[in-house]
């Protein structure tokens, strides 16, 4: 099991990362780790979650933290980002009012970003904020939306509209919740790994152009953790160099947007990746090598790298003016400079976007 510690203006909380450690019986669950981590609490917690997790998972996870000392009462919302919002919130706050769960009561979220985001939201909420710990069961959860404290529910009028900063008193990710990942779920988290590699981790990269990342995931998945670490570290509350952690957003966001959501988030910053990248050796911000290294990557592990075709140059290019990411009247690039390191660029030339997309778009 590999430790990552996490310093926030309020604290720091640690990350576990490994193997059933949230399986009873083993040395880690006969350990008093957790009660250790948080304290003098409740014993009473609530586990909040999906049916699809809670039937691959939650027995498991459930007789863990028995063997930690504590009583969980398992709460589920309908699994889906269309759920993650105000109304399954408000049904939340019910049950944990009906269970009457006390304000030292730790929450826990079991599932991917969305159980995260949404249970992270009513930890910050309910009874003007209550402890929780984090519990990823996907790839992405793990490399991204269990770190960093954003927690958020979606709105009509956009995604993720409604949200606090609320850091986790720790974060369990359990590496073998991934066995019963299914393909499509595992590639999209392998997007952003392989994004955390180019904006701040050469070697984790080149592990991941090398080896097949489900048998040694072991190997690098700390390595993906650490670079969302160090950003969310330098910036807690993303007023600068979290902005990084966006490389392939600004172009993903704008596909996913035109496709009206069937185009997959992970595919979506594939895509993007793939633009950005070649949009930096446009301008001379990378050479062409690094940007055909990407696309090599990603292509490899069976993640899109072409704009669809049915997708113009300049209805992508307005629906990124409309993105909530924009700064002012233009739109805000992340490039990749060099493997490890990214910069951030705002004025570029309107022409050599749409030149990048139409380069990029698949051909008939
Ligand atoms: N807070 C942040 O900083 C941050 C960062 C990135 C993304 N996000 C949010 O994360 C969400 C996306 O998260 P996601 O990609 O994990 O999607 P998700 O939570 O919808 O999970 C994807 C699917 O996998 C299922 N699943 C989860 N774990 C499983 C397992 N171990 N085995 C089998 N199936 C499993 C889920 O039930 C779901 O159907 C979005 O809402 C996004 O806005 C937040």
């Amino acid at each position: 099991m590999e430790t990552l510690k996490v310093k926030t203006p309020e604290g720091t909380y640690p990350i576990f990362i490994g193997a059933d450690i949230l399986t009873p019986h083993t040395a880690f669950a006969r350990s008093s780790f957790l009660t250790q981590v948080l304290g003098q609490t409740e014993q009473v917690c609530a586990l909040i979650t999906n049916p699809t997790v809670a039937r691959l998972h939650a027995a498991r996870v459930v007789e863990a933290l028995r063997a930690h000392g504590f009583a969980p009462r398992v709460f589920e919302i309908p699994d889906g980002e269309q759920f993650k919002n105000l109304a399954t919130v408000s049904a939340v706050y019910d049950q944990l009012i009906d269970a009457r769960l006390e304000r030292n009561a730790i929450l826990f979220a079991l599932g991917g970003g969305v159980v995260g985001d949404l249970a992270g939201f009513v930890a910050a909420t309910y009874l003007r904020g209550v402890p929780f710990v984090q519990l990823p069961t996907t790839l992405l959860a793990m490399v991204d939306s269990s770190v960093g404290g954003k927690v958020a529910v979606d709105h009509p009028r956009g995604k993720n509209l409604i949200g606090a900063f609320k850091q986790p008193r720790a974060v369990i990710a359990d590496t073998h919740t991934l066995t019963t990942l299914p393909a499509t779920e595992w590639r999209a988290g392998m997007a952003e790994a392989i994004k955390h590699g180019i904006i701040g981790d050469p070697e984790l990269f080149a592990q991941l152009e090398h080896g097949n990342g489900r048998l040694t995931i072991d190997a690098w998945l700390p390595r993906a953790i650490r670079v969302k670490v160090d950003v969310v570290q330098r910036d807690p509350f993303e007023q600068g160099e979290r902005t990084k952690l966006n490389l392939g957003h600004t172009f993903g966001h704008a596909l996913e947007k035109l496709s009206q959501f069937s185009l997959r988030h992970g595919d979506a910053v594939a895509i993007g990746v793939v633009c950005a990248a070649r949009l930096a050796t446009q301008l001379q911000v990378c050479d062409a090598a690094l940007a055909a290294r990407i696309e090599n990557v990603l292509r490899a592990l069976e993640l899109p790298v072409r704009v669809p075709r049915d997708m113009p140059a300049d209805a992508i290019l307005e629906a990124m003016q409309s993105d909530k990411k924009r700064v002012g009247a233009r739109v805000r690039f992340v490039l990749p400079r060099a493997l490890g390191e990214a910069c951030i660029v705002d004025d570029v030339p309107r022409e050599m976007v749409i030149r990048v997309i139409e380069e990029l778009r698949v051909q008939v």
